[in-house]
Formats: C-alpha cells, sequence, structure tokens
C-alpha cells in the first residue's frame, strides 16, 4: 500500500454544523445554483453572488473540525510511510484546522477571492465588494469568490489525475456522487486496481462503485476505521 486518496464532500463538514448542498436544509434549497454558482450567474449580478459568499464565509471561518476531518491527520501522522492526499471539494478550512497534510481544494477555498481580470488570488476574511480594486491590475469590479462555479475546471485536474493512476485506496467521505468531474474519481480508482470505500449517511449516487460503503455518521464511522487501517498497515 503506497497510495490513498480521500475524497471528501460537504457531508465531512455537517457534524461541524455547516449545511450540505443537497439535504432536506441544504444550501442549495434555499438558493438556485444557476443564481450563485455559475459564470453567467456572476457576470449577470455580481453583487448578489458576493454576498452569498459573505454571508457563508464567517459561517465557515468560525466552524471547528471534527473527528472526522481529526483522523485524516491520525492517519497521516501514523502511517508516514504512505502518501495520503486529501482531495476536497469543500471550500471551508477545516481540513487544514484539523492538521491535515497534502490538501487539494478542488472546489476553491473560501478565504481567497480572485481577479478575473488579471488571475491574481487575494486572501480574503472579509467581504468580497463587487466594486473593489484588484491590487495587482488596479481594475475594480472583477473580483470575485476563489471558488469554482458551475462552467468552470476545477482545480488541481492534473495532480489528482497522477494520483489516480497510482492510487491503491481510494476512500469517499460526504458526498452524494453527483457532481463531475469528482463523482468520477472513484470508478479511475477502481480501473487503477484501488480498493473503494464510501463513509456516508445515505447511500450515494455512484454507491455501486465502491467495494463497502459504510453508512452512518462520518465523525462516527471513519475514525473506527481509520483506527483499524493504521493497525493492518502497522503490522
Ligand atoms: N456523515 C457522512 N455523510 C454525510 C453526513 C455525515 N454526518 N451528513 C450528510 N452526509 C452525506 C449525505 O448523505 C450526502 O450524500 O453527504 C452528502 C452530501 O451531498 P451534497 O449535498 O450533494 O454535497 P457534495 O457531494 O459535497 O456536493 C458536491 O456540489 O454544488 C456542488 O460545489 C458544490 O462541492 C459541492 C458539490
Amino acid at each position: 500500500m503506497k497510495n490513498i486518496i480521500i475524497l471528501t464532500g460537504s457531508g465531512i463538514s455537517a457534524e461541524s454544523g455547516l449545511k450540505t448542498f443537497r439535504s432536506e436544509d441544504g444550501l442549495w434549497l434555499n438558493h438556485r445554483v444557476e443564481d450563485v454558482c455559475t459564470v453567467e450567474a456572476f457576470e449577470k449580478n455580481p453583487v448578489y453572488v458576493n454576498s452569498f459568499y459573505n454571508e457563508l464565509r464567517p459561517i465557515m471561518m468560525q466552524a471547528s473540525p471534527n473527528m472526522g476531518h481529526q483522523s485524516i491527520t491520525t492517519l497521516q501522522e501514523k502511517l508516514p510511510d504512505i502518501n495520503i492526499n486529501v482531495v476536497t471539494q469543500n471550500v471551508d478550512l477545516l481540513h487544514e484546522k484539523a492538521g491535515n497534510k497534502n490538501i487539494y481544494h478542488i472546489h476553491g477555498r473560501i478565504d481567497e477571492c480572485v481577479c478575473t481580470n488579471c488571475g491574481h488570488v487575494i486572501k480574503t476574511l472579509g467581504d468580497v465588494e463587487s466594486d473593489e480594486i484588484c491590487p495587482q491590475c488596479q481594475v475594480s469590479g472583477m473580483l470575485k469568490p476563489n471558488i469554482v462555479f458551475f462552467g468552470e475546471m476545477p482545480k488541481y485536474m492534473n495532480e489528482v489525475d497522477k494520483m489516480l493512476l497510482n492510487c491503491d485506496m481510494f476512500i469517499a467521505i460526504g458526498t452524494s456522487g453527483i457532481v463531475y468531474p469528482a463523482a468520477g474519481f472513484v470508478r479511475m480508482a477502481k480501473y487503477a486496481g484501488a480498493k473503494t470505500y464510501l463513509f456516508n449517511l445515505d447511500p450515494c449516487n455512484n454507491s455501486n462503485m465502491f467495494d463497502q460503503e459504510i453508512l452512518g455518521k462520518a465523525s462516527q464511522t471513519f475514525p473506527k476505521f481509520a483506527e483499524h487501517l493504521i493497525a493492518e498497515l502497522s503490522k
């Protein structure tokens, strides 16, 4: 066993008090994706799109990691000879707060904004305003949250592709398997010969691709699995 990929979705952060996207009280039930998470929406109404993320930012920044995030750190610390990469669709920073290493935010991060004129990325802990001036190109009104919208390419795809080709174990935690390309990673990992595990509250859209599906709260199910894996691989 050399390479493990852990793919996470909003379900891993649910027990830290953050809303998932498609559950009963999910983010996409109160907001249409088309209004707040597409390139077209941002072009049409940047004030509205920015205000959505300005509301979300402090909530995400104040959240604390749970045992799901923390047991990834334990895995990485106890299995130093194995490459354990964390590929997350989440824009919160709970993997960082839990001390995880090798984190790839393929859908961006809530604490950054990007200038759509010059590509400059800026750390942003406060609100992003639509008339702000980019410190690099001095053009105003072009800053958007550094979050991948529908219609944009996810980040780190080359790196993730390479990881998937060499993957021995693929673990998905808290994701519905609806949004591509992340939903297709399990298939690529399987082609590479990886063992595949899903830790989710409910069966997901691509459950049939997983060798094992462990249903329940990730903060309870994943730490147990991590403990067993450490024992198994430390023999
Ligand atoms: N433990 C484990 N799984 C959980 C928990 C929990 N405590 N709570 C919820 N889940 C599971 C749900 O069963 C569901 O399958 O997490 C999943 C969340 O699914 P979605 O709401 O679809 O979120 P996600 O898969 O992260 O969405 C992917 O969609 O709109 C986009 O860009 C957004 O990154 C996001 C992407």
